[in-house]
């Protein structure tokens, strides 16, 4: 398929504006066929960066991403355009267009994804002094092939007329007998199962997290649900007693962004960050065969500073690299305390996870 035509539903989406280039401070890893390009040609190259145009990839579909762009452009005079598709998608196509992609960045939600693209070989490394600073070492890839950007937490959430959500403190008590005919999960194929269940295994090891599986799936009252939205919407209509969502589904809901009957559905649920909780990221690397990558860099720098971090986790009632941010609805679900694994040793589990998952009848 020739670069410049998109299926339907993909689009892309121009970002103007123009202003003064800085310097990046960045480098590329000179790791297999990837050429390292020195301090000297990095600033050169940021020097003419203004007036480049990038291509970014993105999962994500949030109006106000397309605003932190027009942002970036206007400090940097770095253009954007940007293509936005379900993760599957995008992969299949950077894959099929190779070295003539016009994406620069690619842009993905969830470790498992994050993991997937760097198997494929879609990510070029890259080292960055900002991003070093920017993004705890735990929520990188260690050889710098992507970075994120955001965090999302995956709760539990309770309808308080079936549970008494204190009796929910942690993962493993979803496995508990008290809890048959009343617990929701979604289904495996969910990457942010997937993602939990492979922290599980870090943290907690294989033998319990295979009981604690078989636990949960003897708890399940209905079919595995195929989203966290509907099964939110179970949880609060009373069709569950407990189920597990990223919370940002929840805070969408109860922003009134959807229906009204979701805000009210949602005031019924109580969300619960168990301790310590499972942390997902947003993130972006450099793609393999991208043709601006330092302006590529720029972008990404900039995405996962305290500015445009902030802008990128608001968009999607995500929370910023550090710290809680101050959206006033996830205030509401209190802090939470992270469990800290790192999010390239989630990504490399996920597919254990699966089987595991598979194996012990998570459905
Ligand atoms: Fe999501």
């Amino acid at each position: 398929m020739p670069s410049s035509r998109f299926p339907l539903g993909l689009f892309w989406l121009a970002a103007a504006g123009s202003a003064a280039v800085g310097v990046a401070a960045t480098a590329f890893f000179g790791t297999g066929t990837l050429p390292a390009i020195s301090q000297s040609q990095a600033n050169a190259s940021a020097i003419a960066q203004a007036g480049t145009t990038i291509g970014v990839y993105s999962g994500r579909h949030y109006n106000t991403d397309k605003a932190l762009y027009r942002q970036f452009t206007a400090r940097t005079g770095i253009k954007v355009n940007v293509l936005e598709a379900k993760d599957d998608a995008l992969l299949e196509r950077l894959k099929s267009e190779g070295k003539n992609s016009p994406a620069d960045v690619l842009v993905l939600v969830d470790a498992a994804r994050l993991d997937a693209a760097t198997d494929q070989g879609l990510f070029r490394p890259v080292r960055s002094a900002a991003l070093q600073r920017d993004v705890p070492a735990n929520l990188r890839d260690s050889q710098g092939r992507w970075y994120g950007l955001t965090r999302r937490v995956r709760a539990v959430v309770v309808n308080p007329k079936l549970v008494n959500p204190a009796t929910i403190r942690t993962y493993a008590d979803l496995a508990k007998p008290a809890l048959k005919g009343k617990l929701c999960l979604r289904e495996r194929k969910s990457p942010y199962n997937q993602s939990l269940v492979a922290s599980q295994m870090i943290l907690r090891g294989d033998a319990a997290t295979r009981t604690w599986i078989r636990g949960m799936v003897a708890n399940v009252s209905q079919p595995f649900f195929t989203s966290d939205t509907p099964l939110a919407r179970a949880v609060a209509r009373g069709e569950c007693g407990v189920g597990v969502v990223n919370t940002y589904y929840v805070a969408r809901m109860l922003s009134g962004e959807g229906s009204a009957q979701d805000k009210q559905l949602a005031e019924k649920l109580k969300v619960v960050y168990v301790n310590p909780s499972h942390v997902n990221i947003s993130g972006a690397g450099v793609t393999r065969h991208a043709r601006n990558p330092q302006a590529a860099i720029k972008l990404i720098e900039f995405l996962a500073s305290p500015t445009g971090g902030r802008g990128y986790a608001e968009a999607n009632n995500e929370y910023p690299l550090k710290g809680f941010g101050d959206n006033p609805i996830l205030k509401r679900f209190g802090t939470f305390r992270a469990d800290g694994v790192s999010v390239e040793q989630i990504g490399s589990k996920t597919r254990a996870a699966t089987q595991m998952m598979e194996s012990n009848g998570w459905k």
